[in-house]
């Protein structure tokens, strides 16, 4: 799929612009704080229904205006898309092909996107539970199924936690099985398809390592548990095993078993990444992980989905930004750097130059 054209209206520090993508190499340049990152994120706001750096929408509103507006149309297989997002203080009405949607799930995966910047070494280098993040994002964005369940799943677990806070035995005696049960089945479904994804994942990162390092290392990702059998012997598996947990948790006041605590771990050359990867080794990793995702929404949904590679090319080395550069070939891809000359060697783009959240022309 194709961003043909973005239009953003006080939006961050944009007032009122509209960029014209072309299908393949998009490069946004310019100084640093002028927006291109901003303009990223529009884009990714646009396929998620969350922003990627925030937790709060008001802050995405350009500064003393009333709402921002996010607009974008989009070129897919099965013909013109336009999705809209108005975001206000306290509430954001969300339009697809001009229709209000009224649920934030129906308006997730209209339009699918990779995002890659610096920050995405936490992947790697950090705690679990930034691969949650990224798994349960990236599943969610091919599968609604799984959305739900994920937002059933932290429902009960809310309440379940709620009630192991409140420490009133009789009222958890009665009630606790039955949220148990509930969130047993919510989260043999999250495993199932978790379990399946990172199958693919692992196998599709593999072998964007071994091009991005020329076969040196070995990228794997495992799941740091594994649940076996099908979606109700899981079911059932759990169901003991959040009873057995049930003094514990109740100590603790939260909820130490199922998929909210699940980790995946990533292995370089069959060694924990967290533990002795070095930055470089981290990075590539982190985008073998992205590559991997970008082949997963081909074959899900037959369609590529728009990679937004932020400020990335800075930080690889010659030889991976070349072969970065080739792989995504054939790709949409919205490219930001400072100097757009220095990541390209020539390859042919359309460039957008920006300056205080406005377009400022194309060229070098
Ligand atoms: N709600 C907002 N209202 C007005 N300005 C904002 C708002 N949110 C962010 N900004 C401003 O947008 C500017 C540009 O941010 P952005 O992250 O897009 O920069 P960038 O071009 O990616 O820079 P860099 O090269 O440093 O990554 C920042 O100076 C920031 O202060
Ligand atoms: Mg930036």
């Amino acid at each position: 799929m194709v961003v043909k054209k973005l239009t953003l209206q006080n939006f961050r520090n944009y007032e009122r612009e509209t960029f014209a993508f072309a299908e393949e190499l998009n490069v946004l340049f310019g100084k640093n704080a002028q927006g291109k990152t901003n303009c990223a994120e529009a884009v990714f706001y646009l396929c998620t229904g969350a922003s990627l750096r925030i937790r709060h929408d008001r802050q995405l509103i350009r500064r003393g205006a009333e709402c921002a507006r996010i607009g974008a149309e989009v070129s897919t297989r099965y013909g013109a898309l336009s999705l809209e997002a108005v975001i206000f203080e306290n509430k954001r009405e969300l339009f697809v092909n001009g229709n209000r949607v009224r649920r934030a799930l129906d308006f997730l995966g209209n339009m699918n996107s990779v995002f890659f910047s610096p920050g995405e070494l936490r992947l790697i280098l950090d705690g679990p539970d930034e691969r949650r993040r990224f798994l349960n994002l990236s599943i969610s964005q091919t599968s609604r199924e799984y959305a739900a369940a994920l937002l059933r799943y932290q429902r009960i677990l809310e309440q379940r936690n709620g009630l192991l806070k409140e420490r009133d035995l009789s009222l958890i005696g009665e009630t606790l099985p039955v949220w148990d049960e509930q969130l047993a089945r919510y989260a043999a479904g999250i495993a199932v398809r978790r379990r399946e994804y990172l199958k693919e994942l692992s196998r599709l990162a593999q072998e964007a390592h071994a091009y991005l390092t020329d076969g040196a290392e070995e990228l794997s990702l495992l799941p740091d548990r594994e649940y076996r059998g099908d979606e109700e012997g899981i079911a059932r598996a759990l169901f003991g095993e959040l009873a057995a947990s049930r003094e514990r948790d109740l100590r603790l006041g939260y909820t130490t078993v199922g998929p909210h605590r699940d980790d995946v771990k990533v292995l370089i050359d069959g060694a924990d990444a967290r533990g002795y990867c070095s930055q470089g080794q981290a990075r590539t990793a982190a985008l073998s992980m992205k590559l991997a995702e970008v082949e997963i929404f081909r074959s899900l949904s037959g369609e590529s989905p728009v990679l937004i590679l932020d400020d990335v090319m800075s930080e690889l080395d010659l030889p991976r930004r070349k072969k970065l550069l080739d792989r995504v070939g054939g790709l949409q891809c919205i490219l930001t750097c400072t100097h757009a000359e220095r990541v390209l060697y020539g390859a042919a783009c359309n460039k957008i130059r920006i300056q205080g959240g406005k377009i400022v022309g194309g060229g070098a």
